[in-house]
């Protein structure tokens, strides 16, 4: 009964699921590559894969390119560790995972079911870019992807994986979700190719300098990690996705790690170097302070100079802040000030609490950092901290001076909880900035100036370098002793957990891009 039509299907079944023939899947796996079926089954439960739109095809026409079913992108849903997800992965053996009208639809079909279920969205990416022979036809494909992205961002977590060649459209998705993870030596993201740049520019470049996971982790800023392989990245998929909420209407799962909220911690002021132009490194104070030192650490080799990442506390997911002394002395640019701006808005869209470390002597001074911007740059931590309504708690370690104080999270900025160690120096400049304006004069006719400046400047940092002058004022809430800081945090999330903050209507800011 009905034999020929179940063999058509079982046909069909196994057509789809051989993407471009065997041959393509060879050479996919002879460039060190998985297929996307391998990467969709490496990353989800076993057995939990749906897949839809598993039969489609291009409507182009036949003759200008072969016809495969699934059209170079395979979408559907499963599960990661039981969480709902939505996927989709570009199939290199079609076509090259190129784009073309049915391809975008599949995709834009699949993000409607993310956005209306709230589950977050994994896309796998291995594509030429948009299908050529399609013309108009894939811009079209891109430009629905696109309008989705906007749409799901701060609504669903969306996560990318660069694995092989993301050319011309296939980067602009990603650069507009929440998370890219690039797998070295194998992911590379590029507008125009180097084939390109060398026709229109005469500048050799090789695929990798141009746009390899080494290039945007630490120069473009568009990797947020690197994976060492695709087992590796599918790891790291998991573990960010185990610190996050399905959806924006919802909080973190609270987790036991069995670590003790009341851990006194005594290591603290060993790791504080008592001279303090002396470096020292804040990861170590993270580690320390966060539940059984397990800190997942985004962005890490770019902007060095500030650290962000997610931890947990008492069990629940947090969104950590922290100037890194060891780069720049801890000092704002550029590029930390749209780090740390990015993973702030991302930790309020999705009610994850904010904790910042303090330690910056302010914003980095020169030309190179005015010309490119610093002022429209550094704001953008400014208005995403005032902006943001979760849990905000504040801890200054160490130097927080001018600009910088208040961008790091002070009471102005609408945090919660400020608190501050005795070692915190808060003030307008750093003792010898202040000295020199201050007491040009005196230094200009003292026979012994260097010496003078010295005192001076001892002068100053006893009387004005210290957390009890902001303390007397209420801008610092408590100065603590370092050992009580976990505790101390962790009390205070506990009593910010169902924090409701909200600010005049608007239709949305307008945030200086
Ligand atoms: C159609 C494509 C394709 C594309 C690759 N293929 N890219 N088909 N449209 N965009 C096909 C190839 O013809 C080839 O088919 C197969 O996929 C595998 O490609 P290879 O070149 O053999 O593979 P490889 O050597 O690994 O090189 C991969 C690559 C290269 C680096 C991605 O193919 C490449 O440079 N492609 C073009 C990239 C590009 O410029 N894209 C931009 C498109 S414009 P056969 O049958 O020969 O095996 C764009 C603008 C959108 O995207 C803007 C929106 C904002």
């Amino acid at each position: 009964m009905h034999d020929d039509k179940i063999k058509r299907l079982y046909s069909m079944k196994t057509s789809a699921e051989s993407g471009g023939g065997p041959d393509r899947i060879d050479a996919q796996h002879a460039k060190g590559k998985l297929t996307a079926r391998e990467r969709i089954d490496l990353l989800l439960d076993s057995g939990s894969f749906i897949e839809i739109d598993k039969y489609v095809m291009h409507r182009a026409d036949e003759s200008e390119s072969k016809k495969y079913y699934g059209d170079g992108v395979i979408t559907g849903f499963g599960s990661i560790n039981g969480r709902k997800v939505f996927v989709y992965a570009y199939d290199f053996t079609i076509l090259g995972g190129s784009l073309g009208e049915m391809a975008g639809r599949k995709i834009a079909k699949i993000m409607d079911h993310a956005l209306k279920v709230g589950a977050p969205l994994i896309g796998i990416l291995d594509s030429g870019g948009a299908r050529i022979q399609e013309g108009v036809m894939s811009l079209d494909g891109y430009g629905d992807i696109f309008y989705r992205n906007t749409l799901a961002s701060g609504v669903i977590p969306q996560i990318t994986a660069s694995i092989g060649p993301c050319a011309g459209g296939a980067v602009y998705s990603p650069a507009m979700t929440d998370f890219v993870i690039m797998v070295e030596n194998v992911g590379q993201m590029f507008v125009t190719g180097p084939e390109v740049v060398k026709e229109v520019l005469s500048q050799d470049v090789s695929f990798e300098e141009l746009g390899g996971a080494r290039t945007h982790a630490t120069k473009s800023g568009v990797a947020h990690f690197v994976a060492s392989d695709e087992y590796d990245c599918m790891d790291k998929i998991k573990k960010l996705l185990s610190f996050l909420p399905q959806n924006n209407t919802e909080t973190t799962a609270v987790v036991n790690t069995n670590d003790d909220p009341n851990r006194i911690e005594k290591g603290f002021l060993d790791l504080l170097p008592e001279n303090p132009y002396e470096q020292y490194d804040m990861k170590q104070i993270i580690k320390l302070l966060v539940d059984n030192s397990d800190f997942f650490e985004i962005h890490e080799h770019f902007a060095e100079n500030i650290i962000v990442g997610f931890a947990r506390m008492n069990g629940r997911t947090i969104g950590i802040v922290a100037n890194q002394p060891m780069y720049l002395a801890g000092a704002l640019d550029i590029n930390s000030s749209n780090k740390a701006a990015r993973f702030i808005r991302f930790c309020d869209s999705f009610n994850i609490s904010i904790v910042t470390l303090v330690d910056t002597p302010g914003y980095l001074p020169g030309a190179d950092q005015e010309h490119n911007g610093i002022i429209r740059h550094g704001s953008k931590l400014l208005y995403a901290y005032c902006e943001a309504t979760v849990p905000k708690i504040t801890c200054i370690i160490g130097k927080a001076y001018g600009g910088a104080y208040i961008a790091m999270s002070s009471k102005n900025l609408r945090a919660d909880m400020n608190y501050a160690w005795p070692t915190a120096e808060i003030a307008v400049l750093g003792p010898e900035a202040a000295i020199t304006i201050l007491h040009r004069k005196d230094l200009k006719n003292s026979p012994n100036a260097i010496a003078t400046k010295k005192k001076l400047a001892k002068e100053f940092r006893d009387k004005f370098a210290n957390p009890y002058i902001a303390a007397e004022k209420g801008i610092i809430d408590l100065v603590i002793d370092p050992m009580d800081t976990r505790p101390t945090i962790i009390r205070a999330l506990e009593i910010l957990v169902n924090k409701r903050q909200s600010g005049p209507w608007k239709k949305h800011g307008n945030i200086n891009l």
